[in-house]
């Protein structure tokens, strides 16, 4: 059984966010995705329109997930991928390099971004929408 692990806030789950997902999800037999908690969200300066548990029922209805956990700090990656016994960790390539020191655990890959999509993106259309 080959399993795989991304982590991310996932708010205003979009089509970025499927992409990446499904590419992650043909990468093994199994994804597991961490799912930001609001709480560290805050820490990262970050405060999602979704709350932490709307973001997690989605992606837990998101048919290349086939588990959802929650990221509660930076430091967790480690004991999760031992736990949840990871070949793969994979992220968006906003994050190219970033997590290199966990290549001694499992296979680090680093995908492309869905071009002109993002959270920040579609908070901005609908303000601008809102204004008229
Ligand atoms: N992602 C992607 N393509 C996009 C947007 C996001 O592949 N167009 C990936 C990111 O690289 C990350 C994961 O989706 O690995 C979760 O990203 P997240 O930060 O939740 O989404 P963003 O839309 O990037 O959010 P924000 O604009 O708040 O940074």
């Amino acid at each position: 059984m080959k399993r795989v692990i991304t982590y991310g806030t996932f708010d205003l789950f979009h089509l970025g966010h499927v992409r990446l997902l499904r590419r992650l999800a043909a990468l093994g037999d199994e994804l597991v995705v961490g799912c930001s908690t609001d709480e560290f969200n805050k820490l990262k300066g970050k405060k999602s329109v979704m709350p932490f548990e709307q973001r997690l029922e989605i992606l837990e209805a998101c048919r290349y997930v086939a588990k959802v956990i929650p990221e509660r700090e930076w430091d967790q990656k480690r004991g999760d991928i031992t736990r949840e016994e990871i070949s793969v960790f994979g992220m968006g390539d906003d994050w190219t390099g970033k997590f290199d020191d966990l290549k001694d655990l499992c296979e680090v890959v680093y995908l492309p971004r869905t071009e002109d999509i993002s959270t920040t993106q579609l908070r901005a259309e609908v303000k601008r929408m809102a204004e008229g």
